[in-house]
Order: structure tokens, then sequence, then C-alpha cells
């Protein structure tokens, strides 16, 4: 087991240059490699959920070059996949699982995919139904609704899904499935989820129309395709990375940071409005937009927080940020309650408990519901042991955590930061 030591810090003072969004370095792969010709992209993500992707589709006869600055994907077409000769290892990427699942349910060969314990006890069913209802053939290896998974070919058609989760996972695997069905398919979800699988796939050439109800549930519609066409990629910082560095800035005291290059789509920007919320003090700056995705730089100095009310249709936009929203709360003056986050319960770790526990040992009041928590803000939190139970973002959130608090804390198991920010702990030192 990897641990690592955080003791308190007295003043955060830099830049950092956050690493590629995730979503959208997985996205990138997958339709460079159904798409025909090269397509370049820069600032991808190194991440292990993401290499998971890349030996995917290197398995089903996809050339991906690493280059310095850059990967090359050589895809061979909406149809020029072959079959593998082996397990899809998806390792710990619920992403991978689920719009992989969509694209192999387009292929007139059978394919099979698992990952690692936690992955094959994530849900599946969210996925299999509607593709199974668009004529696919997905069974789970183990009866039990999780990977492995089993794709058969089978003839899609063209369906309306309505989802009863906002998920981007879901909604983009069914949206890929139907590049492949005979004729429109469409999702609605009951509120907007992070919208980069539409963005992109029109990018590529795909006839992709959202709609916002005025209900706020929305409705991603795509037409059959022919082919797409490899494009030129380049993936802003993520900021459900630039959250820690973000909320390290406005919990320790006389800190300054510049946290550059953060993909600003709003629908992954709910954790900028919560902080807002809470007081804090964000200035953005070098504004751009490129591929229909926006970024900016963010500069943070740390100041006090108050308690906030998050629930309803923003929590889609902030779902990974949670655990470090609740640190946040933990430090802020008075209550903060979050609802409406139940899906919580469904990531890498049913991140109501391991948030709770994991506050709870920092000393913090913190009353989990049945979808979210309520945390009484105000007292300082003490250095404590922490259990990442292998979830990145537990990890990363109570690192932050122990910036903020009295006395040592130790993570254990740190190492799986990996998953998503290979050097987090190394940036996170450059700081002091
Ligand atoms: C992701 C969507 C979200 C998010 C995950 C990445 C994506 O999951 O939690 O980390 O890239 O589409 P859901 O779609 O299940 O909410």
């Amino acid at each position: 087991m990897s641990v690592r030591s955080i003791c308190p810090s007295k003043g955060l003072k830099g830049e950092i240059n956050i690493p590629g969004d995730k979503s959208i370095s997985h996205r990138s792969i997958m339709l460079g490699s159904i798409a025909q010709g090269t397509t370049e992209i820069t600032h991808f993500l190194k991440g292990a959920d993401c290499l998971s992707t890349i030996s995917c589709f290197r398995k089903m006869g996809i050339e991906i070059e690493e280059k310095p600055d850059c990967i090359l994907v050589h895809g061979k077409g909406l149809r020029g996949l072959t079959p593998p000769s082996e397990v899809l290892d998806v390792g710990n990427s619920g992403t991978t699982t689920r719009l992989l699942s969509g694209i192999l349910a387009g292929q007139n060969f059978s394919s099979a995919l698992s990952g690692d314990k936690s992955l094959n006890s994530r849900p599946m069913a969210r996925i299999m139904t509607p593709l199974n209802n668009m004529g696919a053939d997905i069974t789970s290896l183990n009866h039990n609704n999780c990977a492995p998974l089993c794709i058969n070919p089978g003839t899609l058609r063209g369906i309306h899904y309505q989802s009863p989760v906002a998920s981007a996972q879901v909604k983009s695997a069914v949206l890929l499935a139907g590049l492949y069905a005979d004729g429109e398919t469409s999702v609605t979800e009951p509120a907007l989820s992070r919208n980069h699988t539409e963005l992109m796939l029109q990018n590529f050439g795909a006839y992709v129309v959202s709609t916002m109800h005025s209900n706020k549930s929305a409705t991603a519609q795509i037409a059959p395709c022919t082919e797409l066409y490899g494009q030129q990629i380049f993936v802003p910082g993520d900021i459900s990375s630039a959250a820690y560095f973000i909320a390290a800035g406005l919990l320790v005291p006389h800190s300054e940071i510049l946290v550059k290059n953060v993909g600003t789509n709003f629908t992954r920007a709910g954790f900028l409005k919560v902080c807002e919320a809470m007081g804090a003090s964000l200035t953005l700056l070098n504004q751009s937009f490129e591929g229909g995705e926006g970024r900016a730089d963010i500069l943070v100095k740390s100041g006090s927080l108050k308690g906030t009310a998050i629930e309803g249709d923003i929590i889609p936009s902030l779902i990974d940020e949670i655990p470090m929203i609740a640190v946040m709360a933990a430090c802020a003056e008075g209550t903060t309650v979050i609802r409406d986050a139940a899906e919580l319960k469904v990531k890498e770790t049913n991140r109501i408990d391991t948030v709770t526990e994991n506050l709870r040992a920092m000393g913090a009041s913190v009353t989990p519901t049945e979808d979210g928590m309520i945390i009484e803000g105000g007292a300082r939190l003490k250095g404590a042991r922490i259990k990442s139970y292998l979830d990145h973002r537990i990890a990363m959130s109570f690192a932050v955590a122990g910036l903020a608090a009295s006395g040592e804390t130790v993570i254990e198991d740190s190492q799986c930061a990996d998953v998503s920010y290979p050097d987090f702990f190394t940036s996170l030192e450059s700081l002091h």
C-alpha cells in the first residue's frame, strides 16, 4: 500500500498547469478510432483510465502513437475495428466501460470487457437496458448487471430513451450506438449532464441536436452516420482536477494560486458556481473557446467560506467535485446541505459513505442522507488517517483537507490518484 503524509500548510503560492480533461481525452480516442483518417490530440490526459481506453482500441486493430507532444490516432472508420483476441481490460474506468459498450454494440463481432474489483461492482443495467432496447445483445457474465459484459452482434434500431438518471455515460453510450442504428436515436435525461460527446460528435461530422426543456430536462438526438472524420483536438485542463487546487487555495490561509488552462464548459462548471455561493474569491482570466469547449486561467486567493445548499439540476455539473466540496463545507462557517446526489453511491466508491467516514475521522460533523449529506462547518479539521478505498477523488480531496487541518494527515493507497492525475502530489508540493 502506498501512503502519503500531508502536513498543514502555512500558505500556497504559484501556478499550476492542469492536466487534460479525462472525459474529453477518452472521447477523443474513441471517436478518433472510429473516424476515417488521423486524429491529433494535444494535452491528452495520460492517466490510468484514459490509458485503458487506448489499450482497448489497440486490441481492436487501431494504431495509436504516443508522440512527445501529442497522441496520433489512426482511425479506420465506423466499421474498421477488428475483433479483439482477448477480453478488453477497462481497469477502473466507468467511462471506458459504458461508452465503449455503445460502440461495441454496433460492431459485427463479439467482444467482452471486464475491469478491476470496483469497476466490476458498478451498475451496468443503466446502459444494458437502452442498448438492448436498440437491438444490441449485451449480457452480464455473472448475471448481476455488472461487468464482465459480453457483447454480441445485433442489428441496431433508433429509439427514444427516457433515462431515469442524468448521466453523460448513459447518454453517450446510447448516442454512440445511435451512429450505427437504422434511424434517429434520442436520449432525454432529467437534467443536462456533461455534453462533451455531443460537441465532439458534431466536430467529427455527425448530426447531433441538443434541446433543453422548460422543466430542465434535456434531449440529445443523433442521426445514423456513414462516416466520421479525424480531427485536431486540444484537450482543455480538467476542471475536476483543477477543483483540488482551487479548494487548496481557498482553504489554506495566505495562499494565492493561478490555476491555468481550466475547461469551463457550463455542463461541468457547477463547482465554480458553488465556490461563488460560498463567498470564494475567484477571477477568471484569459478566457477562450475551442471545439465548443471553453477554458480559462483561474486566480484563487484564500478567504473565509460560508455554507450553502447544493441541489437540483446543478448536481450533474459538479458530481465528481462533491468530495472536495464536502471538505470545503466542513471548513466553512454554517451548514451545507447536498441533495439530489444519489449518483454518489455508484461512483468508484459509495462517496456518501467514504466522504462521511473520512470527514468524521477529521473531526467534522456530517450526517449522510439518502441522496447527499448535511455538513456542519466551523470547526478546524484535525489530521487523521484517511482511507481512500482506492478512489482517486477521495485520496485527492482529503490530501487538500490535510493541508488545512491541524497535525499530520496520512492518505492510504494514495497511488490511486494516478487514475485521473498522475502528478497530483508533485504538483501539490510545488506550491509550498
Ligand atoms: C463521466 C461522467 C460522469 C462522471 C465520470 C465521467 C464521463 O459519470 O462521474 O467521472 O466522462 O462521461 P455519470 O455519467 O455516470 O454521471
